[in-house]
């Protein structure tokens, strides 16, 4: 066995239980119930001129000097998850000039962040001058450096005045975050912004029902909350900024994909301008991701590229008329060490790509791509998984200079080239019956290249 080739791992028995409750449940979802047609002929599209390349980083997690926020709160009481002090996270809030600098020097045309309601009105009904110039310059620096905002509404963050009157539970919350969205919307307004009311509704809710904690009467509560203000977000949005693009990502769920889309997904396609997907993790079995997953190892997961191609046709089949962005895609190192097995930043960045590209060449439609993350931030209570194409050692650095990995130069390079070249081997050998399409992967028919992988499994 090469030093490349992949160990034998127990948690392959546990992957094999839940990919028969994963098959169970996702005959039953809409989004993987018809099989997918396993691609024909090796051809890749180029993406078209003009399309939309992104970084995608969110507020809390990146701006640090944070006011008081569930999250905050949540650190500071060290709750479920949470290992690391927040601090003061990669300090975003006052080095964004140099981020976006870094961020236009990959040739980006899109930068994601979140407008962070805790930091604009951190008490109720009054809002804090400084960090409005500090988001209108963000905005007018964005533009100014060539990229189109796509602003977050919410990336799970709330003000601690609204945790502190119940948060989701209260119905008053609905209203508050309307009346907050409005207003940042309105400020916004005519520049251009892609707009996302809820980060991942999905990962929101169960976080929450982690650090907060939530009981299972909150949580539907709370489901039920963010599908009513995601709808009203919705009609508000377009009558205050006419022609701009709505969306709420989703949380791609591998096994429990089916879950992950009841949470809002399901109640909301009829106000979505595009599908928002966050792709990170496909399981098949081999890869042991729900064993991992549950460990909270996220970095240990091989990752399944080839997931991407399925992903991107099922929601396509969903909603035909509706473009895809890929609103996150990325991966964690363990603190910033090399993977096991090799892989590295580039080769999971170039195999998505290239799945994209096969994606597109069989008629999906695709709007966007953002990469997660332009450098390492606060992954929810840690400093450790590591998804920055700039690498920070927040922890130990007092200087947090912004180190570039080697998916700097291969970001930069796909998206002048627009792609990966023709031609293109993928690094990773497509895994052997993945949830994302059982019908096609585990009866053989996934596309093999003649050429070698590189990782072969
Ligand atoms: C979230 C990000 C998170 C990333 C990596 C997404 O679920 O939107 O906030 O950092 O995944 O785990």
């Amino acid at each position: 066995m090469s030093g490349r080739s992949r160990r034998a791992r127990p948690a392959h028995l546990l992957s094999a239980l839940t990919l028969s409750v994963a098959l169970a449940l996702t005959a039953a979802s809409p989004a993987t119930a018809s099989p997918a047609a396993p691609p024909t002929a090796p051809a890749t599209a180029k993406f078209p001129p003009g399309f939309m390349w992104g970084v995608a980083t969110s507020g809390f997690q990146s701006e640090g000097s944070f006011p008081d926020s569930n999250w905050t709160r949540y650190a500071d009481r060290k709750a479920s998850g949470v290992t690391d002090p927040y601090g003061n996270s990669v300090d975003f809030r006052n080095r964004y000039p140099g981020d976006l600098k870094l961020a236009q020097g990959l040739g980006a045309n899109v930068f994601r962040t979140s407008i962070e309601w805790a930091r604009v009105e951190p008490r109720r009904g009054q809002r804090d001058p400084e960090a409005l110039a500090y988001y209108d310059d963000l905005v007018r620096r964005i533009k100014a450096d060539g990229m189109r905002p796509m602003l977050t509404l919410d990336h799970w963050v709330y003000p601690g005045w609204v945790a502190d009157q119940g948060a989701w539970d209260n119905p008053r919350t609905q209203e508050d975050w309307l009346r907050n969205a409005r207003f940042i919307v309105d400020r916004y307004k005519g520049q251009g912004v892609v707009w996302i009311t809820f980060n991942e509704a999905s990962s929101y809710i169960y976080k929450e029902l982690a650090a907060r904690p939530m009981d299972l009467g909150q949580m539907l509560k709370m489901r039920d909350a963010l599908i009513r203000t995601h709808r009203a977000a919705y009609d508000m949005i377009h009558a205050v900024d006419p022609g701009a693009p709505v969306s709420s990502n989703v949380a791609y769920g591998s096994p429990v994909n089916g879950i992950f889309d009841a949470a809002l997904f399901n109640d909301a396609t009829d106000k979505l301008d595009f599908i928002g997907i966050d792709y990170y993790y496909g399981a098949n079995l081999q890869n042991g991701t729900a064993a991992y997953a549950l460990m909270g190892e996220f970095w240990k997961i091989d990752p399944e590229p080839e997931g991407l191609y399925y992903v991107l046709k099922n929601y396509q089949r969903r909603l035909p008329k509706l473009p895809i962005y890929i609103v996150e895609n990325g991966m964690s190192t363990d603190n910033g060490k090399p993977r096991q097995d090799g892989y590295t930043r580039s080769d999971h960045l170039r195999d998505h790509i290239y799945w994209i590209q096969r994606a597109m060449a069989d008629g999906v439609k695709m709007m966007g791509y953002n990469y997660w993350s332009l450098t390492d931030n606060y992954e929810w209570g840690s400093y450790r998984p590591r998804f920055g194409l700039y690498t920070v050692d927040a922890l130990t650095d007092p200087s947090l200079a912004r180190r570039p990995t080697d998916g700097v130069p291969t970001y930069r390079s796909i998206i002048a080239n627009r792609g990966v070249p023709a031609g293109y081997v993928p690094v990773r050998k497509p895994g052997w019956c993945s949830v994302e399409d059982p019908v096609a992967t585990c009866f053989g028919t996934t596309p093999t290249p003649p050429a070698a992988y590189r990782l072969a499994e």
